[in-house]
């Protein structure tokens, strides 16, 4: 058995943690031979919940957890990590405008870099959860200069789940016979799910979705729509935003990138853009990625029509203007 992989969960007294710790401690992420020491960071009013968690953590008996730590100290959290889930953040609350949520969340994302770049491994894989997720993955990465770009991420795995979930309760097929559902660009209501190259096992045969589904109005209205606005319709049903499904995209996320993609299949994920599909450069886009030995690679070639170009443009423009709005919080 190899040494224990140090693993950092922020906003660990939260909702969605109280999932992504047991998760995680179970193995997962890092697989079942993989021993970890859990690391643990929210601030210090809650720390008293925090106990609580790590009681029933401990209580879990997890074979695979050899050590936890938990903790309101930054240069303590970050501390030679090798992943970090940086789910952490204020919740927006009623009335908020997403301005003012971001503006306080960059400061976040901003000391967690610099915590990131003093303290973590050179090699940490870090995905961040806590919105608004790609603009806070960018602040986090430009203030960890010395950790390389592509070792920075946002979480858009949960809208390719819940976009693969539509697709396969529509053709009433199990889930993993549907594959490649794509994200652009941010994790908001202007992301684009995109079905275009998804394809479905139907029948014993793998067919395009689009062609399986044959409804083009469904396909580029309500199924769009409802992906889009799916947080929103979880927070009106259950009084409190997606938690256990975002726990276990997150966790899909990390073990594809730690693990590598299975063959043929992509995930999507929020990373540094190179200007790939004529995307702007320098903001934090959700691409189809395949990954292998631990290095994510963009799928290159997919044909991009007229209805995707504006849609992902469009999401872009958003990004672009988060991360000006944020860089003017940063420097301010
Ligand atoms: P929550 O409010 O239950 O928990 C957040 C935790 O973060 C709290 O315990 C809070 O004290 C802690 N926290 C705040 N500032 C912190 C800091 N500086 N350092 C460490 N911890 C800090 O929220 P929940 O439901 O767990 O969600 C967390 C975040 O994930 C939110 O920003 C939410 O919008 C986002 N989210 C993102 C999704 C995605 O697909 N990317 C999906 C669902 C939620």
């Amino acid at each position: 058995m190899s040494e224990p992989l140090r693993v950092l969960i922020t906003g660990a007294a939260g909702q969605i943690a109280y999932s992504l710790l047991y998760m995680v401690g179970k193995g997962d992420v890092f697989g079942p031979n993989q021993p970890l020491t859990l690391i643990m960071l929210d601030i210090p009013p809650m720390m008293a919940v925090m106990e609580g968690v790590v009681m029933e953590l401990n209580d879990c008996a997890l074979p695979l957890v050899r050590g936890i730590v938990a903790t309101a100290d930054e240069d303590v959290a970050f501390k030679d990590i090798d992943a970090a889930f940086l789910v952490g953040a204020m919740p927006r609350k009623e009335g908020m405008e997403r301005k003012d949520l971001l503006a306080a969340n960059v400061k976040i994302f901003k000391s967690q870099g610099k915590a990131l770049d003093k303290h973590a491994k050179k090699n940490v894989k870090v995905l961040v959860v806590g919105n608004p997720a790609n603009t806070n993955a960018l602040i986090c990465s430009k203030y960890a200069p010395s950790i390389p770009k592509e070792n920075f991420s946002a979480m858009t795995r949960l809208d390719q789940n819940r976009g693969q979930a539509q697709i396969a309760g529509r053709l009433k097929v199990p889930i993993d016979h549907v594959k490649n559902v794509v994200i652009w660009g941010n994790h908001s209501s202007t992301q684009f799910p995109d079905v275009t190259h998804a394809t479905v096992v139907i029948g014993g045969s793998e067919k395009k979705v689009y062609d399986a589904i044959n409804d083009e109005t469904w396909l580029k209205g309500d199924f769009i729509s409802t992906v889009q606005k799916r947080g929103a319709a979880v927070i009106a049903a259950r009084k409190l935003s997606s938690a256990m499904s975002a726990a276990k995209a997150a966790c899909d996320h990390m073990r594809d990138w730690f693990q590598g993609t299975p063959e043929g299949k992509w995930a999507s994920m929020g990373i540094y853009s190179d200007g790939s599909y004529g995307v702007a450069k320098d903001v934090m886009y959700s691409f189809p990625v395949t990954i292998q030995n631990g290095q994510w690679k963009i799928v290159q070639g997919l044909p991009v029509d007229d209805f995707a170009r504006a849609k992902m443009d469009l999401t872009a423009k958003e990004l672009c203007e988060e991360r000006d709005d944020a860089l003017k919080v940063c420097e301010a």
